[in-house]
């Protein structure tokens, strides 16, 4: 890395900043110093976040099919949680994933609260067509989400049985 100054330690000696002579601000972590800018890049980026959100959208489905409402709401949370990274690491996408956050998920947790399957259904059927909508909208037109035919074989998704 650059000429970092020294980091400036406080009395418990534990200070994590300073700021360079170029004004970038440096962490210091166990492994060494970092800018800003260099923790920026390292995040991860949309094609990261989205092949989680596919991942956990699968899950999803096949945990409210089985009527095991806490995993769907956990899953859907866990999506959720993703487009809030995507949205502050990326602000091109910021107002889409929000609006998709608030017209497809909420919706979908409402129907999860419910414990409605048909409602759900509905609700995530129409998030896979929102999605391919996106996905278009952005370029990246040949990036259709398909349910997978079989439930996810890493997860019991009826514990009670
Ligand atoms: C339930 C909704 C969604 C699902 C299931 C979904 C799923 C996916 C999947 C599986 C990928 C391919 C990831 C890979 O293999 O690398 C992808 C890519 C992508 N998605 Fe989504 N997506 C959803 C909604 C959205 C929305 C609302 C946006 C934008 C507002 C969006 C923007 C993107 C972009 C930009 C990529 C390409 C990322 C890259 O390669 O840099 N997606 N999505």
């Amino acid at each position: 890395m650059a000429d970092a100054s020294p980091i400036k330690e406080n009395r418990d000696g534990k200070s994590s900043s300073s700021i360079m002579p170029d004004d970038k601000i440096v962490i210091k972590t166990k492994h060494g110093e970092l800018s800003l800018e260099q923790l920026a890049e390292a995040q991860h980026g949309m094609a990261h976040l989205m092949k989680e959100v596919g991942e956990r959208y699968h899950v999803l489905y096949y945990a409210a099919k089985a009527l095991n409402w806490k995993l769907a709401q956990y899953q859907l949370n866990q999506v959720i949680a993703l487009f809030r990274i995507g949205a502050t690491l990326r602000p091109k996408f910021t107002e889409d994933l929000n609006g998709f956050v608030k017209t497809h998920f909420h919706p979908m947790s409402e129907a999860i609260r419910l414990e409605d399957w048909r409602r759900f259904e509905e609700a995530f059927k129409k998030g896979i067509q929102g999605s391919d909508q996106f996905h278009e909208k952005y370029g990246y037109g040949f990036i259709h989400f398909v349910l997978p035919k079989n439930p996810p074989e890493m997860y019991e998704l009826n514990p009670e049985k």
